[in-house]
């Protein structure tokens, strides 16, 4: 039976091209055993016919804060509150807008700001739009508040063109809808604690070295496992992202030496360990407490190596606790990978190769092969950082299950 069975799924349809895959999307659901409640904006009338969407979910369809024909209401708090899960799929950008906005000038955005229920959103749109900065703020804006964006996928689009911005295909909504609502005893009430981000190694008060990690793996397998119902504690160097999920809570750091101290703070009472950050590897030994004037040609910085908190973890792992680093590598990829593990004495280790194209730093997506204890191999495709997050949890969840 799919999770989906009898869920109260509330579908908000706005007007973009790919309104049309609203059909299927409503088919899918309905076919998963869900009770779907269609709600169109009015531009979306423009491109399916709210018939179509009636005839598929069984049930009216709402767009108007009152029905025509009978003039009763069309309660947009009741319609929140009846939800299990609101997914508004296809977004437009000017509905992606209105949400961010807190703008109410529609029955979708009434019910969308009354929702209490999880609110997944897929946006759709052509390229340039997708990219436009202020598109990209909106949904990092929804994002912060809660919000899951289902990205959009790259490939041909209404326009002609091809790039990123069409609608996730609605199997893969379906599924991330399925994957929600799975039932999660394994991971319920687990604690988690997850290391992500880069470190600072301050040089001076206004210089430091670093990397380019952005913290998004880490941040999306955080949020994975708080909506699993797991208590996540996230120990971060500096990132600008939001916490992904309001149950999580973040301790933040900046220099290798206090995420050491955090992370061992916290290690005991963990059940699972997952460290996503790139830690500096070496710092400078003395730290100046002035600025450093430019004087000679050549400048050289004292450096001294930092303590491994993996490695330590790995020295001192109770019984059941469950250790999961990363190696992000460029060359001998599984030879690094499986030395770290067997090192830092790791349950698994998460590979990512910076020879794979939107693999690695900044991007919002990921190609990892993950490596267990016994050494087995398993590879995945490139996809979405929140769709591997949730790869992780799964492997994660089915090695607490046989534990
Ligand atoms: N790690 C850590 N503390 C450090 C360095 C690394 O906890 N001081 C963790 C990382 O978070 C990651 C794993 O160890 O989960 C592997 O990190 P990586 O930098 O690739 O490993 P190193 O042991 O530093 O190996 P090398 O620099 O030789 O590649």
């Amino acid at each position: 039976m799919s999770p989906l069975s009898s869920k109260k799924i509330l579908l908000g349809v706005s007007g973009s091209i790919a309104a049309y895959k609203a059909a299927l999307l409503t088919r899918l659901l309905v076919r998963a055993g869900a009770d779907v409640q269609v709600i169109m904006t009015k531009a979306a009338q423009e491109f399916i016919t709210p018939l179509t969407l009636s005839t598929l979910s069984k049930r009216p369809v709402l767009s108007e804060f009152v029905r025509d024909e009978t003039g009763l209401w069309n309660n947009h708090v009741d319609l929140g509150l009846w939800a299990d899960l609101l997914l508004i799929a296809p977004a437009s950008a000017h509905t992606l807008a209105r949400l961010a906005h807190g703008l109410c000038d529609d029955l979708l955005s009434a019910v969308y700001l009354s929702a209490k229920c999880p609110v997944y959103v897929a946006p759709a749109m052509d390229l340039d739009m997708y990219r436009h900065p202020a598109t990209r703020e909106n949904l990092q804006r929804l994002s912060s508040y809660g919000n899951q964006i289902i990205e959009a996928e790259h490939g041909e689009l209404a326009s002609g063109l091809v790039g990123e911005g069409r609608l996730a295909e609605p199997e893969r909504i379906v599924q991330m809808l399925e994957t929600h609502f799975a039932q999660r005893p394994a991971l319920w009430g687990k604690r988690i604690l997850l290391t992500a981000g880069p470190t600072q190694e301050p040089i001076d008060p206004v210089r430091f070295i670093s990397n380019h990690s952005s913290g998004k793996m880490g941040y999306a397998i955080a949020g994975a496992f708080a909506r699993a119902g797991a208590t996540v504690t996230l120990i971060s160097g500096p990132t600008g992202l939001p916490v992904p999920a309001p149950t999580i809570r973040r301790v933040s750091v900046r220099s290798a030496a206090q995420m050491y101290e955090a992370t061992m703070a916290e290690a005991d009472e963990a059940d699972v360990i997952i460290m996503a950050a790139a830690v500096a590897d070496y710092t400078p030994v003395h730290p100046a407490d002035r600025k450093i004037k430019k004087q000679e040609e050549q400048f050289s910085i004292e450096l001294t190596k930092t303590a491994d908190i993996a490695g330590s973890l790995g020295g001192r792992k109770r019984p059941g606790q469950v250790l999961v680093g990363f190696a992000l590598e460029t060359d001998n990829e599984l030879e690094n990978a499986i030395g770290k593990l067997r090192r830092k004495n790791l349950d698994f280790i998460v590979l990512n190769s910076l020879q794979d194209s939107g693999a690695g730093f900044g991007h919002d997506t990921n190609k990892i092969t993950v490596i267990n204890k016994a050494e087995h191999i398993t590879t995945f495709d490139l996809k979405s950082k929140n769709e591997v997050a949730l790869d992780l949890l799964r492997l994660v969840e089915g090695y607490l299950t046989a534990l």
